[in-house]
């Protein structure tokens, strides 16, 4: 199968007499492939039981001629109002109790058995019907499931939803008691059946290990929502493959164990953000660091199942993308790992919500600038995309990146500013800016592949994982802990087996015996030279073993020791007790991937990112241009520029090949 563009296209949208047209400018363009039907439930069964298909052949037949595949979607994110009047104990209830209705999408209750029945009909009528179409290649199911979930959905089916997956958990109430210590305020339980979910309308704070079950639950349930489609789809259609639009660093969700039922993830990339929050333009890194998560979920390529295609906004509008910068965020995302890129959408909608967030083609439908520079961009990179379909570009430092960990903080952030994402980004754009490449793990793979791993805010000690990175270092890893690491147990409750960093301190040579949040303040740190901020967070470091790579200047904390490292077997480890401005950053990582001997992929510049993907026999470097003046890049002569040059253009981008004389290190 070799797919690498595609559009999301709504052909119910539009007049039939425009499907060939469509089909045309497609093929045109270089369009292999498009997604469709993911919210177009009401189009193909108008009422239980009556299905309607006929269009969505017709739609399909007309692509096939022209050479166009299709990945469908199961409706489940938009039910019709027909459903909801039938049953309207779907829509779900929001955490304030208040009943939230039909008008926009997304406006059920994932745990509802009626709209389980619902969702297992059309999932299985949908698989059934298009199992045999040659040009039907694979299935989303749902759509960015989680999305708008946030605040849903506290109402009875998930109450008792949530009291089962407790009962499963813990086997008695005893057990649950025990381990969420409900002795605090009288809470003990007699009965799951009392067990409430953390809805609004507590007087006070919920019990943290309850509030942090209820995100893993509530996780779960997604998944489970989505693994039952996955099965009826996997039974009916088995030559088909499953994936699903993931949302970057969405966290209701644990994306790795989503991923496991996925033949592949996909990814939704939008750079300007999204409709009415009005937001800057995400950081290059922060772009990065999404892919990079995408690639890590399966350590393999995803595709991008949305890539922004021209100004975005419902009611509120974004900037419009420059010129050239819809291309170089498509070759961003192909450098990162995707194999295909679908662009969304084919054409800016006269209809409904989404009117502004425009589509390739404008709303009259003429091809016009956005679809030149797309065209262009995919003349250039369909070419050479089979030969590193399938591989990463490979690393040698990983970052554990961890749901759980992200939840407990977000239950309990201690400083307000606090924040799991923005903490991890940190070490993320160090590495971006020094083009050395960080891959995301879950800490469950084998680390030995690495030669650094950073483990942010481990701040629940989750079972078997300090065992795992403690071999790791003995083995000869470099490991990079930091603040809040190993305060709770994984029920969420203070641990208490000696002194912070828990299941740490030998390794790392150190104890915690105090700590101070950093309110309305900063320190000032001097790391080898660099002297910088830390902020919300001071742990008060005793060296037992250990040596100071950094300390507090003046202040409260001068003198003491904020960044730590120690030998420990053969590896290193290093323990950063505050979060880290810029400067101090950029002086810790040069420290620490000078000491593991990480290589970039070559010389930095502000704006200029430098990806790697590896093919059979050749390695490919992007250069990507993020700035809106022209730059050039001083490469070794043995990068062949295959498209573009060593100077590049305003938001321009260009790759490189380099043939390789040793084997592949690894399969990515
Ligand atoms: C995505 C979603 C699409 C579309 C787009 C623009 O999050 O998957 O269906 O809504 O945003 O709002
Ligand atoms: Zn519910």
């Amino acid at each position: 199968m070799s797919i690498h563009f595609g559009v999301d296209y709504y052909p119910e949208h539009w007049p039939m007499a425009r499907w060939e047209t469509d089909a045309r400018l497609m093929r045109e363009m270089g369009i292999d492939l498009v997604r469709m039907a993911e919210f177009s439930w009401q189009k193909m069964e108008s009422a239980e039981g009556t299905f309607d298909f006929a269009w969505l052949d017709r739609s399909i037949e007309i692509l096939a001629r022209a050479g166009i595949r299709v990945v469908l979607g199961t409706p489940t994110a938009s039910p019709p109002a027909w459903i909801i009047q039938a049953n309207p104990e779907i829509l779900p209830l929001d955490s304030r109790g208040v009943r939230r209705g039909f008008g926009g999408r997304h406006h059920d209750c994932q745990s509802n058995e009626a709209y389980r029945v619902h969702a297992r009909r059309i999932a299985q009528a949908m698989a059934r019907h298009f199992a045999s179409k040659p040009s039907v290649l694979g299935w989303q199911i749902d759509n960015e499931l989680g999305n708008s979930h946030h605040d849903l959905c506290h109402c009875e089916s998930c109450r008792h939803a949530f009291q089962a997956w407790l009962r499963a958990k813990y086997g008695t109430i005893a057990e649950l008691n025990r381990r969420w210590g409900t002795v605090f305020w009288s809470q003990t339980y007699d009965d799951f059946a009392q067990v409430p979910t953390p809805a609004a309308n507590a007087v006070n704070a919920h019990n943290p290990s309850l509030h942090l079950d209820w995100k893993r639950f509530h996780s779960d349930l997604i998944i489970e929502f989505h693994d039952e489609q996955a099965a009826i789809i996997r039974r009916e259609a088995p030559g088909q493959f499953i994936t699903h639009n993931l949302m970057g660093f969405f966290d209701l969700v644990d994306y790795f164990k989503l991923a496991r039922s996925l033949d592949f993830v996909s990814h939704d990339q939008y750079p300007m953000g999204f409709f009415d929050r009005p937001q800057p333009m995400k950081d290059p890194a922060t772009l990065a660091a999404h892919l990079d998560l995408m690639a890590g979920l399966k350590g393999a390529p995803f595709w991008v199942m949305e890539q922004q295609a021209g100004p975005t906004g419902w009611s509120i509008l974004g900037k419009t993308p420059r010129p050239g910068q819809l291309a170089l965020w498509t070759a961003q995302s192909i450098a990162h790992g995707a194999d295909a890129v679908v662009f969304f959408r084919w054409r800016s909608c006269t209809v409904g919500t989404e009117q502004y967030w425009h589509g390739i083609l404008p709303h009259n439908g003429l091809p016009g600038r956005r679809y030149e520079e797309l065209k262009a961009c995919i003349a250039q990179l369909s070419p050479v995309m089979d030969d590193f379909r399938g591989c990463l570009g490979g690393s040698e430092a990983a970052l554990l990146f961890s749901y759980e960990q992200n939840w407990a903080l977000e239950v309990q952030p201690h400083h307000p500013d606090l924040d799991y994402l923005q903490h991890t980004m940190g070490f993320c754009r160090a590495f971006h800016e020094r083009n050395i490449p960080l891959a995301f793990i879950s800490g469950s793979e084998d680390l030995a592949r690495h030669r650094l791993i950073i483990a942010p805010l481990l701040f629940l000690d989750l079972p078997g994982l300090a065992a795992r990175l403690t071999a790791y270092v003995r083995g000869g890893g470099h490991l990079v802990l930091t603040m809040r690491t190993g305060v709770k147990d994984q029920d969420n409750l203070c641990q208490t087996e000696g002194p912070l960093p828990g299941p740490y301190a030998e390794l790392l040579g150190i104890e915690i015996l105090d700590y101070d949040c950093l309110r309305d303040c900063e320190e000032r740190v001097e790391c080898e030279g660099t002297v910088g901020a830390a902020r919300l967070w001071w742990d008060v470091i005793e060296l037992r073993g250990a040596r100071a790579l950094a300390r507090g200047r003046g202040g409260d904390h001068g003198g003491e020791p904020i960044i730590t490292e120690a030998e420990a077997g053969s590896g290193r480890a290093y323990y950063i007790g505050s979060e880290l401005d810029p400067a101090l950053m950029s002086r810790f990582v040069d420290h620490a991937a000078k000491a593991a001997g990480l290589a970039s992929l070559g010389p930095s510049a502000e704006g200029l990112e430098l990806v790697r993907r590896r093919g059979a026999e050749a390695d490919y470097l992007f250069a990507l241009n993020h700035r809106g003046e022209g730059a050039s890049v001083a490469l070794p002569p043995a990068w062949e520029a295959i498209i573009g040059s060593r100077d590049l253009p305003p938001y321009g981008f260009s790759l490189f090949r380099s043939e390789r004389t040793e084997p592949r290190p690894r399969p990515h």
